[in-house]
């Protein structure tokens, strides 16, 4: 049987092109289970899994959570808000009683960048890094990379335009890594103010116009403005960012060739995407979020054969 390289999945940039390839295939076989009456596997009985998760979610968490339960693994939830972390206990401290429970694997999301990483060298449960801060969240690109392979046959040789706040993402930096593994062209496309100065080094191509973006690519991913993690103004207003990046129906429709649109959610409907554009035959937003229960059941699966 083939194995990850790797004994936790931190993000993308530490695996290999074969751990992306056997971690996709390997959720193709998962898609056919959960689209089955009966949904479930014994792959992880027995095993124990944490979802800890120190910042909000709706996508993430309850995939994860499906993607356990269909394993037949148990699951527990932790969330920080109504923890004891609220009393002043450390993050190691909660990890290692949580451990001390039997736990076998941790799932973590938090706002701190490399904090899964800090963890996987002190702990010896697998992690899954499911988002850290402005960093990574390597689940998000795996799935949204099956997405791409279900919709167009192939990931190789194709165009993905990245629109947004490449500066505050995390999904953008993991989509790079695993779209560039895969053999795709990348292109970030944003306000001068939301893409970092240096991601030209990493390869990819650099655009300010939404619709040169969109005219240049097969698979427009579409980011959120991140507010949250905004601490200075980037743009001068919300209906300024929407006028001149935001995309709607009408762009998407006059374009020469067909086009897929993807987001990671949640989305600002108005401000990055109108809702005729999200709704529309382009999207593929809600398949992005049937395939990421596969995607994770993937990658759990191969983490426990460690
Ligand atoms: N895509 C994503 O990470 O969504 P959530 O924040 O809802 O998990």
């Amino acid at each position: 049987m083939q194995q990850l390289s790797v004994r936790h999945l931190l993000g993308i940039k530490n695996l290999t092109e074969n751990d992306i390839q056997l971690i996709l295939d390997t959720a193709r076989e998962f898609k056919d289970v959960i689209n089955r009456p009966i949904k479930k596997v014994p792959s992880l009985r027995d095993i124990t899994i944490a979802n800890v998760f120190f910042e909000n979610s709706t996508r993430t968490r309850l995939s994860f959570e499906l993607a356990e339960k269909r394993l037949s693994a148990d699951v527990v939830n932790f969330s920080a808000s109504g923890s004891s972390v609220k009393k002043g206990e450390t993050l190691l401290d909660t990890v290692n009683n949580i451990l001390a429970m039997k736990v076998d694997m941790i799932v973590m999301r938090h706002s701190s960048p490399g904090t899964p990483h800090y963890l996987s060298g002190r702990i010896k449960a697998n992690v899954v890094n499911a988002g850290d801060g402005t960093h990574e969240h390597p689940t998000q690109a795996l799935l949204d990379s099956f997405s791409i392979q279900d919709k167009l046959g192939d990931v190789a040789g194709k165009r993905i335009a990245i629109i947004g706040d490449i500066l505050h993402s995390r999904v953008a930096l993991s989509n790079i890594f695993c779209l560039q593994k895969q053999g795709a062209e990348v292109m970030v496309c944003g306000p001068t103010t939301l893409i970092p100065k240096y991601i030209g080094q990493l390869g990819v191509k650099v655009s300010h116009d939404v619709r040169e973006a969109l005219s240049w690519c097969d698979v427009a991913n579409v980011l959120r403005i991140q507010l949250e993690r905004q601490q200075i103004k980037y743009f001068p207003s919300l209906r300024e960012y929407s006028l001149y990046f935001g995309i709607n129906k009408k762009m998407l429709d006059e374009l020469d060739r067909p086009i897929v649109l993807m987001h990671p959610g949640p989305i600002n409907r108005g401000v990055e995407l109108t809702s005729d554009a999200a709704d529309s035959h382009h999207s593929i937003i809600l398949d992005q979020v049937e395939n990421g229960v596969a995607v994770r059941m993937a990658v759990l699966y191969l983490l426990a054969q460690l």
